[in-house]
């Protein structure tokens, strides 16, 4: 079979670009005998060429002149690797104004200037890819864009950020919050700055790329509702247990009436729901649409290989469908309503903290019944005259609980604020 050398570059040569540079080294024969081209990284932009790398890179290939690759005609295709909004964002403008197709791991980048880059792309005539921006080696956003392009997907629920997923799962083992978080440093799962990932920060970028893609309308980080981890406690967690539910931070995306609403928190996922086996360190995404009910992708969600495995995909695609680039287009295609999120549906789980005195219970759930939310499970643990209560209430509005909620928390007898979560339990549609 006659090969076509394809020259590739990277931006950056860290954790995820050495492990592309690995990955093409050690696969170079699968991929040219599966796609009819060898993928050869010729240059690799660093800020310091002569740093130690876990693959090291041939002779000549490390360079800290950006222009030396955009010049370049030799490279054909660029992988950004290096993180960040700029100097990357920059970099890839100018690649794809130069006639570079670009594949980029940055969900940061994506989320927050996909429109412009998009537009700048679609211009040029050239690819910009972005499948290892989310959940690392799990191809969703091929799966959304090429093979579920027909079936209306209109929710999606997704674990995306595995670092508060092992720390809840160590957690529901009885860990404290500290401890977790101090395991999934030591494992390399956190950051020596886990900010992003605990604050919800890092699955908010993912979920409003997730979202944007699947609904055909962009969503922007900033108007995804995120509510982080920390304020999750043991309690919090034994409470599910004795419901049946693991607490895991979970982001749910809805198309409801030509209207789009994004969240990600902290959701009470009864056991029995494909997400709540979801333990560890692992992403998954559950998508569901009118013509396929539901699928879900379960994978790692970061890693320097898992996230290099998916920047290798989409450097086999961009050459797999040169020439025929679609995939310059921006996947949005129309403007979408915010859903009012009062509106937004679900079923609940509340904790309220109450004195131990006759006609609470009753009185809490008249002011529920008050507001149309009715109640499906209630458990009661009475203390030193204090009683804790756990309930969850059948599906409503998220306006109508939290009115009812606003006028529980003024009573006397309630003791600190009500901690409210949704319920992720049905599979049906
Ligand atoms: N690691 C993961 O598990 C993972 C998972 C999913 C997505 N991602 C995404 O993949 C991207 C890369 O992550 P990473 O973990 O590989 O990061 P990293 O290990 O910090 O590597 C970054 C690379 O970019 C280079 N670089 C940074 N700023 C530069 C600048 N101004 N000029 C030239 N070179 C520069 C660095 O050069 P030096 O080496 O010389 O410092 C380094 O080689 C990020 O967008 C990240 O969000 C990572």
């Amino acid at each position: 079979m006659a090969s076509v050398d394809v020259g590739v570059a990277l931006l950056g040569y860290g954790t995820v670009g050495a492990s592309v540079s690995r990955m093409l080294a050690e696969s170079g024969d699968e991929i040219e005998r599966a796609t009819g081209h060898r993928l050869r990284v010729i240059r690799a932009l660093v800020r310091d060429t002569a740093k130690e790398r876990s693959f090291p890179a041939a002779d000549g290939v490390l360079t800290t002149d950006f222009a030396a690759i955009r010049d370049d005609p030799n490279i054909n295709v660029v992988a950004e690797v290096m993180g960040g909004l700029e100097p990357a964002g920059g970099y890839v403008r100018e690649l794809l104004r130069a006639g570079k197709p670009v594949v980029s791991a940055n969900k940061q980048l994506v989320a927050r200037e996909g429109a412009e880059l998009f537009a700048t792309a679609s211009a040029a005539g050239v690819q910009l890819r972005f499948e290892a921006s989310v959940c690392a080696a799990i191809p969703v956003v091929k799966v959304l864009r090429e093979s579920l392009i027909a079936t209306n997907v209109h929710r999606i629920l997704g674990i995306v950020n595995g670092t508060t997923n092992f720390i809840l799962s160590r957690m529901e083992r009885g860990d404290s919050y500290a401890d977790a978080l101090a395991e999934a440093q030591e494992l390399g799962y956190a950051e020596a700055d886990p900010s992003d990932d605990v604050n919800g920060a890092d699955a908010a970028a993912k979920m409003a790329i997730l979202a944007t893609v699947a609904f055909g309308s962009r969503v922007a980080i900033d108007e995804v509702e995120t509510r982080g981890i920390t304020e999750i406690e043991p309690a919090h967690v034994a409470a599910a247990a004795d419901l049946g539910m693991v607490v895991r931070l979970v982001g749910i995306a809805t198309l409801a009436n030509e209207a789009v609403d994004v969240r990600v928190q902290p959701a009470f996922v009864a056991r029995s729901h494909p997400l709540a086996a979801v333990d560890g360190a692992f992403n998954a995404v559950m998508l569901q649409g009118d013509a396929i009910r539901e699928i879900t992708l379960e994978g790692p969600g970061a890693g320097g290989t898992e996230t290099a495995s998916a920047v290798v995909a989409d450097l086999v695609s961009v050459v797999g469908t040169a020439g025929t680039g679609f995939l310059q287009n921006d996947a949005c295609w129309r403007e979408l309503d915010r859903l009012d999120p009062n509106a937004w549906r679900s079923p609940f789980y509340v904790h309220l903290d109450v004195a131990d005195r006759p006609g609470v219970l009753a009185h809490a759930a008249s002011r529920l019944a008050a507001h149309e939310v009715s109640v499906a499970q209630l458990v009661q643990r009475l203390g030193d005259g204090q009683a804790a209560l756990d309930l969850v209430l059948h599906e409503a509005p998220l306006g109508q609980v939290a009115a009812a909620l606003a006028e529980i928390s003024a009573f006397p007898e309630v003791l600190g604020r009500p901690f409210v979560a949704p319920v992720v339990s049905d599979r049906s549609l």
